[in-house]
């Protein structure tokens, strides 16, 4: 018996020591040849060689399992020290990212809509001449659809020019009142100093079952709109033409750089354009067979803001992904 309790002692592992236990509790084990041999047993010296085998049998099984649980903590704590992860070790610091400029912009512009009540309306990138010019009063043939170069796919449809023809989508798909905005992508066959062909607008559309919207009200809301955006800025109102809006405007701030003192940004009139606007032309409420309506719109360019507001002297620049340039915007 000394000679097991010595082996499962020195047992070095968890298979070990089962192995060991086998050969005294299995089938043919010491044990079992010990049970085995009391059948040639008589009276008293089988009763005594049973009591020293069950005996045996307790003290080996209680060996045995007080060894298996000091190898299996000795494995646990071998695996965990192998797996340990040195959490204080030093890595390569990560640099962090930044919301490209002109997205923080537009999320900026959006934010200032948003808390005034206009819901986000969003329309397709390929659009089709109906939504991108017709309904909006940009007959086929006509002059002024001169005023964007469009890119058309082969199929007639195009890449929308504007953010409008989400106007139209959402006039055909609801009733007034309507007080939206349409941020997103547009494209134009331009590219200079100001122009890329990919860039970013601001739609703004607002319809009342009645003719109660008028210039005036377009007015106090853009005032309102470019204050916040721009600060303590005078805004003007210039007579202008869009198809979809009569009368049309253009919209001016006071220029944000020379205040009043004339530079190149303004070229010199102290005045710096911001966006588009107008009272929404009749034509277009009859392409969506709206009637007894009225309503106002307006519609920005977001890289234009951005450019203004961060002073990014030429616009391609925001779009070449020069870290240099957009680590300054972190
Ligand atoms: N769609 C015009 C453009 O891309 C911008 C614009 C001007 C939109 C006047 C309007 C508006 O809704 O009333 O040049």
């Amino acid at each position: 018996m000394k000679d097991y309790i010595d082996k499962i002692t020195h047992c070095m592992s968890v298979a070990e020591l089962e192995k060991v236990r086998v050969e005294i509790f299995g089938k043919k084990g010491i044990l079992a040849s010990g049970f085995a041999k009391l059948k040639e047993l008589d009276g008293d010296e089988k009763k005594e060689f049973a009591a020293n085998l069950n005996k045996m049998r307790d003290e080996l099984n209680e060996c045995i399992e007080s060894k298996k649980s000091k190898l299996l903590k000795a494995e646990i704590l071998t695996k965990m020290q192998k797996d340990a992860v040195d959490v204080t070790l030093f890595n390569e610091p990560v640099a962090s990212g930044a919301l490209h400029p002109v997205m923080d912009v537009m999320d900026r512009i959006i934010e200032y809509f948003v808390s005034q009540n206009f819901s986000l309306e969003t329309g397709p990138l390929i659009e089709d001449d109906f939504h991108n010019f017709e309904a909006l009063n940009l007959p086929k043939y006509h002059p002024a659809r001169d005023m964007q170069d469009t890119f058309y796919l082969n199929d007639n449809r195009l890449l929308r020019t504007h953010t409008s023809p989400v106007q139209i989508r959402k006039m055909l798909s609801t009733q007034p009142p309507i007080r939206m905005i349409a941020p997103g992508t547009v494209f134009r066959r331009d590219f200079d100093l100001t122009h890329t062909p990919m860039f970013h607008q601001v739609e703004g559309l607002v319809v009342e079952p009645s003719d109660n919207v008028s210039f005036a009200n377009l007015k106090s809301m853009l005032e309102g709109f470019l204050k916040h955006m721009f600060g303590d800025v005078k805004v003007r109102f210039r007579p202008s033409f869009f198809p979809f809006t009569e009368p049309s405007a253009e919209v001016d701030i006071s220029c944000i750089f020379c205040h009043g003192e004339g530079c190149r940004v303004c070229k010199h009139t102290t005045w710096l354009e911001v966006l588009g606007c107008g009272v929404v032309d009749p034509n277009v409420f009859s392409a969506v067979g709206y009637k007894n309506v009225s309503g106002y719109a307006f519609g920005l360019g977001v890289e234009r803001f951005a450019m203004l507001l961060h002073r990014v002297p030429d616009l391609r620049s925001l779009f070449e992904g020069d870290l240099r340039l957009l680590e300054q915007f972190r």
